[in-house]
This record gives C-alpha cells, sequence and structure tokens, in this order.
C-alpha cells in the first residue's frame, strides 16, 4: 500500500490541503470567563498542530442559547470574534488551515446555562445523557440534562438565521470556513432522528420533514458564506443520548443528497469511537459516494493503516484524528515517517484547566 497516500495533497471545498491528516474538532473548554471568549493560549494550540491538512476547530456555540457545557467558546459577541482572530491569525502564520464547527447543543444543556433557565429542542423530550458543567465550587462534574421546551417554528427559522450570523461572524474572525455540527445528539441530529423529533408540523414525521432544518441551515449558511466554504459532521450511528432511531442511516443518506445539491465543501463522518461501535459497511460509505460529489472525511479510532485501507479503496478523501493530535501535535509528520505516537497522558486535563496536557505535548524529538 503507497503509504505516502495520506501525505498527498488533496482538494475541499476551495482549499487546497497540503495532506489528508485532518484534526477532528475536539472541545477542550478553556476560555476567558465571563464570556466564554477564545483566548491566545488556544491560540497556540491551534497553531501547534497547523501541520494538519485542515483543522477543525473545537464545536462553538452560535448564541447563548446554544451553549450546554461550561468553558465552551461562542462567536456570536464581537469579543469573541476578536478572541478567534489571534487562533486564526497564528494558524495560517504557521501555515495552516482552520475551519470552525458551528454548535447548537439544543437539549444537551442544562438550566443554569440559560437565562430563562430553559433547554430547546424539536420536542419536550429530555435525552438520557448528561453535560459537563463547573459548579460555583469551581468543580466540574456531569449533570443530567434536563427536559426541554419544543420550540416554534419562529424559533426554528430565527435559529437558521442565527447559523447564518455565526458562519459570517466566523470568516470575519478569520476562519477558512465552518462545518455546521448535525451530529452526537445536538439540536440538528435531535430534528433528524424519530426518537427525539416528535413535530407534526413541516419539521417533523417524514424523513423529508426532519431533515428541513439541516437542508435550511446548509442553504442559509452558504448563501451567506459560498456552499465551498461549508462542511457538515453527522453520525448516523450513535445510539447513545436518545438517537437511537432504525432510521437514522436512510434518513441522513438522503439528507447527503440535499447536501450535495447545495453544493457544499465535504461531510465528515464522526463515526465509531467506543468499544462496541457498529461495523461502518462498505455498502453505506459507497452509497454515500454515490449520493455526494464533495470530499468525506471519517473520524473515529483511525491509525495509519485503516486510514490509508479506506483512502486507497476510493471510498473516502481524508481521515481526521482526534485524541492522536492532542498528544502529537506534528502527527502528520509522525505518521508520514512511522514514528511512535505520544497517549494521552493525563485524561483529566482533556477539558478545562491550562496549558497542562493542552500546549505542552511535544513534537517528536530522536532523543526524547
Ligand atoms: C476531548 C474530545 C472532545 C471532543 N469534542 C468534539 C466536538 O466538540 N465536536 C465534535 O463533533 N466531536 C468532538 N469529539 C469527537 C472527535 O471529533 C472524534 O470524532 C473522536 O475523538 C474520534 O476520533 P479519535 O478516535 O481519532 O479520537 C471530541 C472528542 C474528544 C476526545
Amino acid at each position: 500500500m503507497p503509504s505516502d497516500l495520506l501525505m498527498r495533497p488533496a482538494r475541499v471545498g476551495s482549499l487546497s490541503l497540503p495532506n489528508r491528516v485532518i484534526m477532528a474538532t475536539m472541545t477542550r473548554s478553556r476560555t476567558q470567563q465571563p464570556g466564554d471568549i477564545p483566548t491566545a493560549l488556544m491560540a497556540t494550540y491551534y497553531a501547534q498542530r497547523a501541520s494538519a491538512g485542515l483543522i477543525v476547530s473545537e464545536a462553538t456555540q452560535i448564541s447563548p442559547q446554544g451553549k450546554g457545557y461550561s468553558f465552551t467558546p461562542g462567536i456570536y459577541s464581537q469579543e469573541q470574534i476578536e478572541g478567534w482572530k489571534l487562533t486564526t491569525k497564528a494558524v495560517h502564520q504557521a501555515g495552516g488551515r482552520i475551519f470552525m464547527q458551528l454548535w447548537h447543543v439544543g437539549r444537551m444543556s442544562h438550566s443554569s446555562f440559560h437565562a430563562d433557565g430553559q433547554t430547546v429542542a424539536p420536542s419536550a423530550l429530555a435525552p438520557d445523557a448528561q453535560v459537563w458543567m463547573v459548579g460555583e465550587d469551581g468543580i466540574g462534574r456531569m449533570v443530567d440534562c434536563p427536559t426541554p421546551r419544543a420550540l416554534s417554528v419562529d424559533e426554528i427559522q430565527s435559529i437558521v438565521q442565527d447559523y447564518r450570523q455565526a458562519a459570517l461572524n466566523a470568516v470575519e474572525a478569520g476562519f477558512d470556513g465552518v462545518e455546521i455540527h448535525a451530529g452526537n445528539g445536538y439540536l440538528i441530529d435531535q430534528f433528524l432522528r424519530r426518537t427525539s423529533n416528535k413535530r407534526t408540523d413541516i419539521y417533523g414525521g417524514s424523513a423529508e420533514n426532519r431533515i428541513r432544518f439541516a437542508s435550511e441551515i446548509v442553504k442559509t449558511v452558504s448563501d451567506a458564506i459560498g456552499s465551498k466554504k461549508v462542511g457538515i459532521r453527522l453520525a448516523p450511528f450513535i445510539t447513545q443520548r436518545g438517537m437511537d432511531d432504525s432510521e437514522a442511516i436512510t434518513t441522513i443518506l438522503l439528507a447527503a443528497k440535499q447536501f450535495n445539491r447545495a453544493g457544499i465543501a465535504y461531510i465528515h463522518l464522526a463515526e465509531a469511537d467506543w468499544d462496541d461501535a457498529p461495523v461502518v459497511t462498505t455498502t453505506f460509505r459507497e452509497t454515500l459516494r454515490t449520493y455526494f460529489d464533495g470530499s468525506i472525511i471519517v473520524a473515529g479510532n483511525y491509525n495509519k493503516a485503516s486510514g490509508l485501507d479506506l483512502i486507497q479503496k476510493g471510498l473516502v478523501d481524508c481521515i481526521a484524528f482526534g485524541r492522536k493530535f492532542i498528544a502529537n501535535p506534528d502527527l502528520p509528520y509522525r505518521l508520514s515517517h512511522d514514528l511512535p505516537l505520544h497517549g494521552i497522558t493525563d485524561p483529566t486535563t482533556l477539558f478545562g484547566g491550562n496549558e497542562q496536557g493542552y500546549t505542552d505535548y511535544p513534537v517528536y524529538s530522536k532523543s526524547a
């Protein structure tokens, strides 16, 4: 197998990537408070990883209502836009490219994040799920998500506009594009699935109706910043968080056809990253290829061999790595030279904290 395939350039939307090793989006919860403002430390972290073909930023809330975890960044205030400029400038100066992941958590949230004490969703159904919240004692813990309030049609349409504004803000902040987070049981995914969407209006019922919200966002954001600067993240295989819908795969494949019509740059699949996750079938991959002409990026426990295998078969274009990028800022170099990979030293540094476990992982050195 030609082991340099991962290092071959790729075209994703209007970007030319020098390699196919993508940094997957990862929440690290290190913003400045109050205000959920990106910091200089975050800029250092991303710039250290600028050798990725493309970096996708951590999930970033499009509005105060879209927040569901402590210390995650936003992209709706001027301070946040200015804060993000530090990151985009540092990444570009280091020769990299970076998209922002746009996020609305919907019901995956907690009352205390919201001025009116309410979380929102397509339907008033609580997920069987928890979010990470730092209490007044300064200690982070997992807390149950309460029962959300069902959104009205007017509210849904105004959230579509929030995505539009957030995308414009991301471009103003210097991002090369945006990735719409439509996976992992967050708001858009909640609309896609019959388990979380019990609406009887134009946003619920048939697959076409459940896809409508995602399609409106994709179209509106594409009209605002250009479809070649837009990607979408999907997680067809998750069953946790109240997402276990036997029609999920067919719904998501149908959605992919609609995203194709919008001409967006890529689909980024969040695949299995847990132990007994389902195997993604070749049939699924081939069908997705038939329905979608843009690039396909996959993430989920990949290593060099498994990633190369899919690229060589022509089933995907790029491989995204999450945890390996946390502990190996120079991951493309290490992969291309078959060098040993560092592991995550202390999992308590994943969410929140300072430079420890964040910007202190070294690049490869022979002597180390
Ligand atoms: C610390 C951490 C934070 C994550 N945050 C996000 C996120 O903000 N948005 C998202 O779509 N996926 C998120 N993920 C999932 C990753 O993007 C990726 O799909 C997953 O880690 C599997 O890839 P890996 O096995 O290479 O780590 C996160 C994963 C980790 C480990």
